[in-house]
């Protein structure tokens, strides 16, 4: 019943939000801000519709992608939404997406040393307004803010979890949820197979190796994809028929959810249920 829209909201984005606000209202919505021409555009629409708009401010504690750094302007930026009527401070937003050490001990110090700064001003901030949240962390760095029960933690990959994450943050032990089942399509040449699981099908932002690892294949490189094909090199080539399924886990599932209209869920072996990836649309009519 509480949604907090982690994204900068702007032109358009701004009304849609209102009316999602006025669509549900039995939910709880919030709007990340993190500098004052953001504050005036939500607060000057929200005063057209007459909605009162829950926010955080979004703190850059060193990812330098969105937020504001802790400073002087930080503090003209609270000093600001405080006496808002049609504004309400709900706390501080912080996502610290640049810790991704394999290595569990140097992270945790790493994302605990940069929040030192953002739990000195929140803990100043609660001395006035005990109702204050923190949000914070993505899936890397969850594993070190729930230790802290005033935190909460905002991670997402983990849902369905992926193969990067897997290799990468051993002291998480989730499970695969998601598969992309894939078939050899062609045997072109002595030692290469072909499936159909191009980049159409599979999240390819990363390097060739880093994109699907198969569960029941061993032995294998994937050498290239093209946009639905993806072409592999194989030890035991005489044993693989064409039209054999491989079920591949996908290095990076969120990218990879976005590329595919509906999951089709499966119980003990058997298909019984279909969900659509809303997410997927650009633009959700409500
Ligand atoms: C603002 C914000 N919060 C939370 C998350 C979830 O992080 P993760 O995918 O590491 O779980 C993301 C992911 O990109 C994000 O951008």
């Amino acid at each position: 019943d509480s949604v907090l829209v982690a994204h900068q909201l702007v032109g358009p984005k701004i009304n849609r939000f209102i009316a999602l606000i006025q669509h549900f209202p039995t939910t709880k919505f919030a709007a990340i801000i993190d500098n004052t021409d953001s504050l005036l555009a939500l607060e000057k629409e929200a005063m057209n519709s007459n909605v009162s708009i829950d926010v955080y401010i979004d703190i850059n504690n060193g990812m330098d992608r969105t937020g504001i750094e802790i400073g002087q302007g930080l503090n003209e930026l609270i000093d600001q939404i405080k006496p808002s009527n049609t504004l309400k401070f709900k706390g501080l937003h912080v996502y610290d997406g640049q810790f991704r050490d394999s290595d569990y001990d140097d992270r945790h110090a790493q994302v605990e040393g940069a929040m030192q700064q953002v739990l000195k001003l929140y803990e100043d901030l609660k001395n006035e307004s005990k109702e204050l949240e923190l949000v914070c962390g993505g899936t890397p760095t969850f594993s070190s803010h729930l230790f802290h029960a005033y935190r909460i933690c905002s991670p997402g990959t983990c849902v369905f979890w992926d193969w990067g994450y897997d290799e990468k943050l051993s002291e998480q032990n989730f499970q695969y949820a998601v598969l992309i089942v894939t078939r050899i399509i062609s045997k072109p040449t002595e030692g290469i197979i072909t499936i159909d699981l191009g980049h159409k099908s599979v999240g390819s932002e990363n390097p060739i190796d880093k994109r699907v690892k198969f569960l029941n294949l061993s032995n294998y490189s994937l050498k290239s994809q093209s946009e639905e094909h993806g072409v592999l090199e194989v030890d035991n080539w005489d044993e693989l028929k064409v039209g054999e399924v491989l079920f591949g886990v996908p290095f990076h599932i969120c990218p990879t959810v976005n590329l595919h209209d509906a999951f089709s869920v499966i119980s003990n072996g058997k298909k019984v249920d279909q969900w659509q990836i809303a997410g997927r649309q650009r633009k959700i009519t409500i």
